[in-house]
């Protein structure tokens, strides 16, 4: 049986009937990892605590597999609410992973002619969603150091009066922190909906949870991916309840599966280890920070992330000799003229980072 023998005539009815737009496209690319040091994708190096592990083991394991999972997953919301200390008041909604509420929120808002604002380069995602939604997209390039260009998003804001503004706070791919005041500033001017994405809140030193509620407009994101539970796809969305009952109107029914939800509940029954080991990824932060500045040609910046940036006078060939070494990093050259020769590495555990630290030293002293 051939099973991909219409290609030709395949070809044709796609061209016809598949958005433009998209067709110009690629896939969202994961790089293959196997057998390699995998410093790409900002996770948590560490495992599970075998105590968490067990706590876990038992959960799924009661998981009635034959039902739907609880399309409000009520429990899994009890659950997060009471380790996190989300006050009753606010609305709160879950997603599989942030990206799916990156997602909803632009379909929400996706009213015809509709704008979504955003500085750039920050979290590809929201362009994509724009794109998927109709969007139109206003981006507003950083400041050279990777701050907010507070003057530019003003006018931006004044200009096209946005529906919807993405944050990344701290900003991923550059990972630093832009300044709680600007993005007040920013909240205060914006007739639409500011999404304050806090996916690295683990690793930073401010945080606008606790300040929902006090703007009218503000939503923050959160995910549960940087801070050791990527596998399981779990983000979840924190405003008042006017925009969560909007949002959730969209939200597929049983977006978030059962052994997610059950999993919640075993994972947060105790946050210790969440905290210990962020506090762990910070310490390696900077040991990685101090030990890259002092490498031939590399200007490392600010990060309030689990990542590092910097910038290496000859960053790909340093992206190609780490690959070589079997060590996976991300390569942010060609993303957006602010990142030339700029590379991303997630910190990883002291001996990945020990190995790194050696690879980089002899990549960056040859000729
Ligand atoms: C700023 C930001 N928001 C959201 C996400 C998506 O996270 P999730 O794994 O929850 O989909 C990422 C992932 O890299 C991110 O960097």
């Amino acid at each position: 049986m051939n099973e991909r023998a219409p290609t030709a005539a395949t070809a044709e009815i796609v061209a016809e009937l598949v958005r433009s737009e998209l067709r110009a496209l690629s896939a969202y690319a994961v790089a293959r990892a196997e057998g390699m040091i995998k410093l790409d994708a900002m996770e948590n190096p560490y495992a599970l605590p075998a105590a968490v592990a067990a706590r876990l083991g038992d959960a799924l394991a009661r998981v009635p597999i034959n039902r739907y999972p609880d399309g409000a997953a009520e429990d899994a919301k009890r659950a997060l609410r009471q380790a996190l200390a989300i006050p009753d008041a606010h609305g709160l909604l879950l997603g599989n992973g942030s990206d799916e509420l990156i997602q909803l929120i632009a379909s929400t808002l996706a009213r015809p002619g509709a704008t979504m604002l955003i500085p750039e380069p920050s979290f590809v995602m929201y362009r994509m969603s724009a794109l998927n939604t109709g969007l139109r997209v206003a981006g507003v390039s950083l400041n050279g150091d990777f701050s907010l260009n507070l003057q530019a998003m003003l006018d931006a804001i004044e200009r096209e009066h946005p529906a919807l503004v993405f944050l990344a706070y701290p900003n991923n791919p550059t990972g630093n922190l832009f300044a709680a005041s600007e993005v007040e500033a920013i909240l205060r001017a914006t007739p639409g909906l500011v999404v304050v994405d806090e996916a690295y809140y683990a690793f930073a030193e401010a945080s606008f949870l606790s300040r929902v509620g006090e703007f009218r407009n503000l939503l923050v994101l959160r995910t549960l991916s940087k801070v050791g539970m990527a596998g399981i796809r779990l983000g979840y969305a924190v405003a008042p309840r006017d925009w969560i009952d909007e949002l959730n109107k969209l939200r597929p029914p049983y977006n978030v599966n059962a052994f997610t939800q059950a999993a919640i509940g075993a994972l947060l029954a105790d946050t210790a280890w969440i905290a210990e080991q962020a506090a762990a990824i910070r310490a390696e932060r900077a040991r990685l920070q101090a030990a890259m500045a002092r490498l031939p040609g590399v200007q490392v910046y600010p990060t309030q992330t689990n990542f590092i940036v910097a910038r290496f006078s000859k960053g790909n060939d340093i992206f190609e000799g780490l690959k070589a070494k079997r060590i996976l990093i991300k390569n942010l050259d060609g993303w957006h003229p602010l990142l030339a020769r700029c590379l991303r590495i997630t910190v990883g555990t002291p001996s990945e980072n020990d190995m790194l630290l050696s690879a980089l030293a002899e990549l960056t002293d040859r000729p």
